[in-house]
């Protein structure tokens, strides 16, 4: 398969600015000399355009910050991603903060009628208006993909939800909102916290999850927060959390996806240069998309 390698820079859904350079930031860490050693066939079709500038103000009707221009940008996503499935593509996407997600998985969709979704990440991402302590859209995309929230964000590309919330599986979650942890319990989605993880260990984590989705969906899309991966790893992101797994176990987890072989889709989000040490992150989130797309060690 050809992937289709594109950026989705919008950074307006979190109030720290630099997300937007993440595509770049990832580009200069090395990413495409990374796969055509892999031997890999892909594009890349370089940055899609989105609004960038907001005001960053809580809608007091809607408690939500840059909605307009947070619809548009997505719909861009989810218009761009639909070209690359239309050509038969693999598509990779990097953000960006993580409201890209609602876009890429607007756009995936409608070539599945069973969608999974593997979300990576320290957070669920399942605000909405109502629960958010924050305002910040990108607390809210896998709740928007599942249909909770705004009427114009979960109707981007038609139908909603566009996945099923027992079709979601969260990885490493280790800050969890009050109104998140509501959600999870309610909707039957899967969640597998760091307890999780040092309880039963990452690889057992990961081989229930790829279980579970096999079994139950026709596609699925990774959905990588490098804020998934414990901050001492991944410094240069707006909202890191102590306590994650680290480079080896995540290393790991991806390189198991790569051998289940049931990606359809991927996307690494909140990659954000001018937080980091040096291009640090970028080179991490290198590293791991070279994992999850076959490099081995050996
Ligand atoms: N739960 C917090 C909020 O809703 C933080 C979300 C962080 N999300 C992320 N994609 N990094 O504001
Ligand atoms: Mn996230
Ligand atoms: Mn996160
Ligand atoms: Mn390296």
């Amino acid at each position: 398969h050809k992937i289709g390698i594109i950026g989705a820079p919008i950074t307006i859904a979190q109030p720290n600015m630099g997300v937007d350079l993440g595509p770049v930031a990832m580009r200069h860490a090395g990413l495409i000399d990374r796969f055509k050693s892999l031997n890999l066939t892909f594009e890349d079709y370089g940055d899609i355009d989105v609004p960038l500038e907001g005001n960053f103000e809580i809608d007091p009707k809607t408690n939500l910050k840059n909605l307009d221009e947070i619809t548009k940008g997505n719909e861009s996503v989810a218009n761009k991603v639909v070209e690359i499935k239309k050509k038969g593509e693999f598509p990779l996407i990097l953000g960006g903060d993580h409201s890209i997600a609602i876009g890429s998985i607007a756009g995936l969709h409608q070539f599945y009628n069973n969608m999974g979704v593997i979300w990576y990440d320290a957070h669920p991402d399942l605000n909405s208006g109502e629960t958010s302590p924050s305002g910040n859209i990108h607390g809210m995309s896998l709740g928007v993909s599942i249909g909770i929230g705004e009427e114009r964000l979960i109707s981007i590309n038609g139908r909603y939800p566009k996945i099923k919330p027992e079709n979601a599986v969260i990885i490493g979650a280790r800050s969890i909102d009050d109104g998140e942890k509501k959600i999870i319990k309610e909707r039957g989605i899967r969640c597998f916290t760091m307890h999780d993880i040092e309880k039963y260990g990452m690889e057992h984590v990961m081989n229930e999850a790829i279980t579970y989705l096999k079994e139950r969906t026709d596609g699925v899309h990774l959905s990588f927060d490098v804020d998934g991966i414990d901050p001492a790893h991944t410094p240069g992101t707006g909202t890191p959390i102590e306590g994650g797994p680290s480079y080896r176990e995540t290393h790991y987890a991806l390189s198991q996806l790569y051998d289940a072989n049931i990606l359809t889709s991927v996307e690494v989000v909140e990659v954000n240069p001018l937080l980091d040490q040096g291009n640090q992150t970028a080179e991490v989130a290198v590293d791991m998309m070279a994992s999850v797309f076959g490099e081995k060690y050996l």
